[in-house]
Parts: C-alpha cells; sequence; structure tokens
C-alpha cells in the first residue's frame, strides 16, 4: 500500500519536511484509542524470541524509532501503535529554537538515502515537559534524546545538557546525549574527551539523587576513528554511562551513486556498512557496553546484520521514510525467521554473534 502512496506523495510534495508533517498528523490521528488499539492487531508481533531486557529495561522487541522523527513527542501514541520496541523522541534543547532554514532534508531515492541539515529545530525542554506531564499510558519505553542549543557556547554545553535533563527526568525511561549532530556547529567537539567528561558527570551527578536511576547513553557519529571512538569508550567506563548509540547521521559522501551537493548529515543506505563497522569495533573494546544500531535498516537481514556485529537494540529514521509504517511489523517478522533459523533461542544470544 505505501509502496503505491509513496511516490505519490515524493511527487506531490517536493520538500520532504512536508511529508514528513503529514506522517505526524496521521499518527497522531491513528493514536487514538480506538485506532490504536486496532492497529496493534495488525502491527504488534508478540514473540519471545525477541524479548530482552536492556539497561535494566524491558523491550518487547528490538527495533526503536530513531531520534529526530518525533522531536517534540507530537504523535507518540501512534508510533506506539506502529509496533516499535522502544521510542526516541528529541533532539531537544534547553531553549526552543528554529533550526535551519527550509528546505532542509533532501531525498537521494536512487540510493535510498537522506540528507538533512534540521539543526535542532524545537520548542525547547520545558515545553517538551509540559508535554509528557499529559501523556498517559505509553506501554513502550521513551527514551529522550538531548542535545544542544545552537547560542550556548561550548563551555557552557554541559549546564545546558544538565538543564534538559532535570527538566525531562521524571517523564523519560533512558536519555541520549546527542553530540554527533553534523548540524549544530561545533557540537561534534563535545565527543571529546575532557568535553564529554563534563557533560556526562554533570548528569550523572544529578542521577546520583534520584529515587531511580535511569540509563544514559552516548550516541556518536560515524566519522569517528577508531581511535576517537575509543576514547569516548574510555569516558563510558570510567563514568558507567549505560549504552551507546552507533550512529549518527555522516558528513561523508562515500557510496552515492551521483555528487550530492547538499550540505547536512547523510542517512540511509550508504551508511550502512559504515555504522555496522563501528558496531563491531565498539563490541570487540566494551563487550559489556549495551549497543543501540543504527544507520541504514530497511529490513529483517540489515537488522539481523547490525545485531550479530554487537546491537541489542536497533533504530530506524531513513528505512521508515522509504519503506512506510510497516517495516517495523515487516523487521520483527523477518527477524524472528531469522533467528530461528540459525538456532537462536532469544534475540539476546545472536547479539555479537559474529564478531
Ligand atoms: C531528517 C532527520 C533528522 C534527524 N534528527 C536527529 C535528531 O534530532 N537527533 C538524533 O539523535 N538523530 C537525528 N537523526 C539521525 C537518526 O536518528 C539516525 O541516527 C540516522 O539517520 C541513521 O539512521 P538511518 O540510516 O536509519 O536514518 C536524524 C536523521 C534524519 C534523516
Amino acid at each position: 500500500m505505501y509502496k503505491i502512496i509513496r511516490p505519490i506523495l515524493f511527487k506531490f510534495f517536493k520538500d520532504p519536511e512536508t511529508v514528513h508533517h503529514l506522517a505526524l498528523y496521521f499518527l497522531k490521528f491513528l493514536g487514538l484509542p480506538g485506532f490504536s488499539s486496532v492497529a496493534q492487531i495488525f502491527t504488534n508481533i508478540n514473540d519471545e524470541t525477541l524479548k530482552q531486557k536492556v539497561f535494566g529495561l524491558d523491550f518487547k522487541n528490538p527495533v526503536g524509532l530513531a531520534g529526530g522523527f518525533d522531536k517534540e513527542a507530537y504523535a507518540v501514541k501512534g508510533l506506539e501503535a506502529l509496533g516499535f520496541g522502544y521510542l526516541e523522541i528529541g533532539t531537544i534543547t534547553r531553549y526552543s529554537q528554529p533550526g535551519n532554514p527550509r528546505p532542509r532534508i533532501f531525498r537521494l531515492a536512487a540510493d535510498e538515502a537522506l540528507i538533512n541539515r534540521m539543526g535542532f529545530n524545537n520548542f525547547g525542554a520545558d515545553a517538551l515537559a509540559q508535554r509528557l506531564s499529559k501523556l498517559k499510558n505509553l506501554n513502550t519505553p521513551l527514551g529522550i534524546s538531548l542535545g544542544k542549543t545552537k547560542i550556548t557556547p561550548l563551555e557552557e554545553a554541559a549546564e545546558d545538557y544538565l538543564y534538559s535533563f532535570t527538566k525531562l527526568y521524571d517523564y523519560g525511561d533512558y536519555f541520549a546525549v546527542n553530540i554527533s549532530s553534523p548540524n549544530t556547529p561545533g557540537l561534534r567537539d563535545l565527543q571529546d574527551k575532557e568535553h564529554l567528561i563534563e557533560i556526562i558527570q554533570g548528569l550523572a551527578n544529578y542521577r546520583a539523587k534520584q529515587t531511580k536511576l535511569k540509563p544514559i547513553l552516548v550516541k556518536i557519529a560515524p566519522d569517528l576513528t577508531f581511535e576517537a571512538i575509543d576514547e569516548v569508550l574510555e569516558v563510558c567506563k570510567q563514568l558507567n554511562v549505560d549504552g551507546i548509540i552507533a550512529t549518527n547521521t555522516t558528513i561523508s559522501r562515500e557510496g552515492l551513486s551521483a555528487p550530492a551537493k547538499e550540505i547536512g548529515g547523510l542517512s540511509g543506505m550508504p551508511l550502512k556498512s559504515k555504522s555496522t563497522q563501528i558496531i563491531k569495533h565498539i563490541r570487540r573494546q566494551s563487550p559489556g557496553l549495551p549497543i543501540i544500531g543504527a544507520g541504514g535498516i530497511f529490513t529483517a537481514e540489515d537488522a539481523y546484520e547490525k545485531i550479530r556485529a554487537g546491537a541489542s537494540l536497533l533504530q530506524i529514521y531513513t528505512g521508515f521514510i522509504y519503506e512506510g509504517p510497516l517495516v517495523v511489523r515487516a523487521t520483527n517478522q523477518g527477524l524472528v525467521k531469522l533467528l530461528k533459523r540459525d538456532g537462536f533461542k532469544n534475540v539476546s544470544e545472536a547479539v555479537g554473534s559474529e564478531n
């Protein structure tokens, strides 16, 4: 069905952001009580093989929504109805900001890729806290991605992250520290050891005073060298970071069939093998650290490849745009088959099995 609608949507709405807004309206509607329960009958794959506990949270399946799709938690109930094992909202910043001028998302259909330079457009941590305070009966783990406001100097980044963390602490099941978007000037410098320690230490100190200890994850760029990744892993170990998300979009243009002139982060198929290599590296260096794998997942086979490389959980963004809402079901269904084919009783047994 989506394969029929998609060319029409892509043809009539030249700016992918318009289609994105339409999708969010549709998902908001799908999230209404009657609709979501009907949708879940078709989308949910309830299979013991897919269930896992990772960083202390229960996941009914490993397929999550990647950060950036629903930055302001506008349609979480509808997204839950599509069968995702968990949702990551944000990236949210301390202050509200408009992001970069439109157009700022570009389709590279021939390469099943996107380039985006959104620039963390969002209404700020206070407004998100307000919205989440009204959200009821979400049965899917909710991650909240935190970023730095553009106007905040890098030296004050730690305070910026801490502000959003404290405001949103009650509402998230885990928190992702996004230091890897290519679209906020200087942000990726926060992957340096000194900056990262300052940010994580601030969050960890606040968390230590809470009754419930919620997982803190770090999201990295695929453009880091293995040496730079090892430094991030050292910080993760030193400060008991609960997991790592690999990866964000890339500034590289490798793997495209034609040169792309737009500036921004590249996602989708051309990122697939790079992010898998990074997952393998992290798994080898830090076998105990849970990894969320993202980058070019379109099918169950892609998902399985990332799991065998070392990812316990997965996230999809570009594949969701190209394959449509049923990609979650198809990926989970296919994963069950692949796991059973290879004799795994549970997805956790397959994690890192190829490393
Ligand atoms: C339009 C767009 C916006 C994004 N915004 C964010 C964001 O706000 N925060 C974030 O952590 N990642 C963001 N990402 C990156 C994705 O979460 C994901 O890490 C990346 O796209 C690789 O996965 P994919 O190949 O499945 O898209 C964005 C990606 C796209 C395409």
